[in-house]
């Protein structure tokens, strides 16, 4: 399969060039396994694994009319305009003029929001880039027809998002997704993610995911350099290669309800995704003392309760405390007793599993 399977010079306008408006809502994810490395263009070194999130998702409007050769895009984030992301949108435009030429022939006023604080320090990236890249799909849709069914449509937005942001990629889709290449998976692929609900034992569609907010300030290091330094990671390539058996490992038990497993690695993935950080050079630390507390508390009351409540990371101190809707009023008892108090102004996001974006009727 080439890099470039949606290059095409022929998407443009001819005669009048038409104005409109649009929208979609998409959603954030959570990696179980983590990527964590890339090569160009945003391909990623390893495969990944993210359950869809619901409750956090941007909500992107996008309106469109003939270029008049100056501004391109008009970005506003809550109502207020904000060049720093126009800017970076506008380059993002750039780099997907090979996929939709017709980008050239407009400009835009884009009014993005998220349900999630802003102050959160939860990444918006993934479901950012995912409403925007639904956004231009549907542009094209609408004036260029689409031959293909819905799957092909959301497969084409996973493509575009993940070149905006990686993890971007698996926001398409419900549920539970991949994204990168599977050893021995032919449907699996590098440029787009892939729906992975007939593989998956319903217990796991009713996970909760509760965002403990450890610390709400703007990351240090971004996902970009990040990534970055795994180039000269001495432990890079072992980790490429765990990450694919964690990926195989974890797929075979989610699809048989296998907890236990789901438990052993979603937890080493996220403390491997930080000792990544650890390691590399110059290397740097993102997690905080009430993350460890969180973390050593979550581990003590499973061992003598024995409820499956576990813990991921994404690149930042917040916890994400994962567990079945059966055993939430336990979780809340536990989150209540000894889990809020080394929270942010107490700030927790109570999030679960979801079913992907849905279109905004304008
Ligand atoms: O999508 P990016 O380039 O911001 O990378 C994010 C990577 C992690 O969130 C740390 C892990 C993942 O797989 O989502």
């Amino acid at each position: 399969m080439s890099t470039a399977p949606y290059n095409n010079p022929g998407l443009t306008f001819n005669g009048n060039i038409p104005e409109g408006m649009v929208g979609w809502q998409s959603p954030s994810n959570i990696a179980l396994v983590k990527y964590w490395g890339k090569k160009e263009v945003q391909i990623p070194c390893n495969p990944s694994i993210s359950f869809t999130l619901k409750a956090s998702y941007t909500e992107t409007v996008v309106e469109y009319c003939q270029a008049s050769g100056k501004k391109r895009v008009t970005f506003y984030l809550d109502g207020k305009l904000n060049e720093d992301f126009g800017k970076k949108i506008d380059t993002y435009f750039k780099s997907i003029e090979s996929v939709f030429p017709f980008v050239k022939q407009l400009d835009f006023t884009i009014r993005s929001k998220n349900t999630f604080p802003h102050s959160a320090g939860i990444a918006s990236s993934a479901s950012g880039m995912s409403a925007l890249a639904l956004c231009l799909c549907s542009i094209e849709k609408e004036h260029f027809g689409f031959e293909d069914n819905e799957e092909a449509f959301f497969r084409k937005a996973s493509y575009l998002a993940r070149l905006g942001s990686g993890s971007a990629a698996r926001s398409l889709f419900g549920g539970l997704v991949s994204w990168g290449k599977i050893d021995g998976d032919n449907n699996s692929s590098d440029l787009w993610g892939i729906q992975r609900l007939k593989e998956v034992h319903p217990d796991f569609l009713s996970f909760h995911d509760d965002i403990i907010i450890v610390d709400a300030s703007q990351k240090k290091v971004s996902s970009r350099v990040g990534h970055g330094l795994m180039k000269s990671n001495p432990y890079a390539a072992e980790r490429f290669k765990q990450a694919q058996s964690n990926v195989a490992k974890l797929m075979a038990a989610m699809k048989t309800g296998d907890i236990e497993t789901f438990i052993n690695i979603t937890e080493s993935e996220a403390l491997t995704l930080h000792a990544m950080m650890m390691t590399s050079n110059p290397y740097y630390l993102l997690l905080k003392p009430n993350t460890l507390q969180i973390i050593e508390r979550v581990r003590e009351y499973r061992q003598t309760t024995g409820i499956p409540v576990s813990f991921t990371l994404d690149a930042g101190p917040n916890i994400h405390l994962l567990y079945p809707d059966k055993v939430q009023a336990d979780v809340k008892d536990l989150m209540d007793s000894e889990l809020k108090q080394f929270a942010f102004n107490e700030m927790i996001i109570n999030d679960r599993v979801g079913e992907g974006p849905v279109r905004v009727s304008i």
